[in-house]
């Protein structure tokens, strides 16, 4: 079920950027929506419209069908979790989680008890008398989602909020939130503009580049099935050949390549393929979608084997895992095979 629609959703600033351009887009109940894109795209500002903090330009947004754009903030059940997670300084990490509970004129009983609740949860008792603070920046990250939780709002927006953490925190408060948002079921957005944090958390997600949604769909998509160039580019597949198609062939300026599960195409394209589908083959196992190369330079990083592989004035790049055997010499030939599946054409005019 979609909890929260957003239909063709636009916001322009006076200053005439238009932040976030006719984004439709779906949020569905119980799962995480991740929306990815680089700083500046429009993530912060779709968060503040859901949240009712700014108003739209133009466009809607619908909570179980409704809009709620007539609604104020305070009435629209979202709740949103700032990159600086803004606790209250003066209170305790107890009554910091207690005050959206308070404001919704709960009984004193069941506050003390879903406030227990959740900071057992978060493996935070024993720190309810703390100031913020006292506290770590992974605790007061901690009592930050505590707070937004415990109201069990309507849907739970999430802004970078494991960005200042340093790597054994971030990902143990990935884990753990993953674990309370399947417990809780709230549909949560959850913005970031690291590609491997939102494909961690994402359910679904949604690459934005300048304010402009490029393709929703499960993480793995963006590896196998990217929706155009620029999202191709996004998720690390740097080798891009133009060319002329006819069809499932394209003449480009290295050679002809076939493609394969791809409707046809004509004219000019741009094939794009990502460094590990680019596989070695020297012993002539491939007869077409091949080209022989040059090594240009071998990096090894740890796990992988990078090349780059330098045909005429064109430069591959191509990543293998590594293996102690392999020696690739600088300026030896080598000879690749461009899979036809995994080789991607997009019209570019
Ligand atoms: N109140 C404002 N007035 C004018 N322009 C704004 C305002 N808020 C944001 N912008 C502009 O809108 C664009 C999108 O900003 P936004 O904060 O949504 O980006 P973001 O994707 O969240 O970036 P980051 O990853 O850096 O947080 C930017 O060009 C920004 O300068
Ligand atoms: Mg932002």
């Amino acid at each position: 079920m979609t909890r929260v629609s957003l239909s063709n959703l636009t916001k322009q600033f006076p200053n005439a950027v238009t932040a976030v351009n006719g984004l439709t887009l779906g949020i569905p109940d119980g799962k995480i929506t991740a929306l990815l894109g680089p700083s500046g795209c429009g993530k912060t500002t779709i968060l503040k419209m859901i949240a009712g903090i700014i108003q739209p330009t133009s466009g809607d947004i619908l909570f179980d069908g409704h809009s709620i754009l007539g609604q104020p903030a305070e009435k629209r059940g979202a709740v949103m979790v700032f990159q600086n997670h803004l606790l209250f300084p003066y209170l305790t990490v107890e009554e910091n989680v207690a005050f959206g509970l308070k404001m919704h004129r709960e009984s004193p009983t069941a506050i003390r008890r879903k406030v227990a609740d959740m900071l057992d949860l978060m493996q935070l008792t024993g720190y309810e008398r703390q100031k913020p603070n006292q506290l770590s920046g992974g605790q007061q990250q901690r009592v930050a989602l505590a707070r937004a939780l415990v109201v069990e709002p309507m849907v739970l927006l999430l802004d970078e909020p494991f960005s200042n953490l340093d790597a054994n925190l971030r990902d143990e408060m990935r884990e753990l939130t993953r674990q309370l948002q399947r417990q809780k079921g709230i549909p949560t957005v959850f913005v970031t503009h690291d590609q491997e944090e939102a494909v961690v958390m994402a359910d679904q997600l949604a690459l934005i580049l300048k304010g402009v949604l490029q393709q929703v769909d499960e993480p793995r998509a963006f590896y196998e099935k990217p929706a155009n160039l620029p999202t191709a580019v996004f998720f690390g597949a740097n080798n891009i050949l133009s060319g002329a198609a006819t069809g499932t062939k394209v003449q480009t300026g290295i050679g002809e390549f076939r493609l394969k599960n791809q409707p046809p195409l004509s004219g000019p394209v741009n094939l794009v393929i990502r460094p590990e589908n680019i596989r070695i083959d020297q012993e002539y196992r491939h007869m077409e979608n091949c080209i022989s190369g040059c090594i240009q330079s071998c990096l090894f990083s740890g796990t992988h084997t990078r090349l780059k592989i330098k045909v005429g004035e064109t430069v591959l790049e191509l990543a293998t895992e590594a293996t102690a055997q392999d020696v690739f010499p600088e300026g030896e030939k080598i000879r690749v095979y461009l899979p036809p599946e995994k080789l991607w054409g997009f019209q570019s005019q």
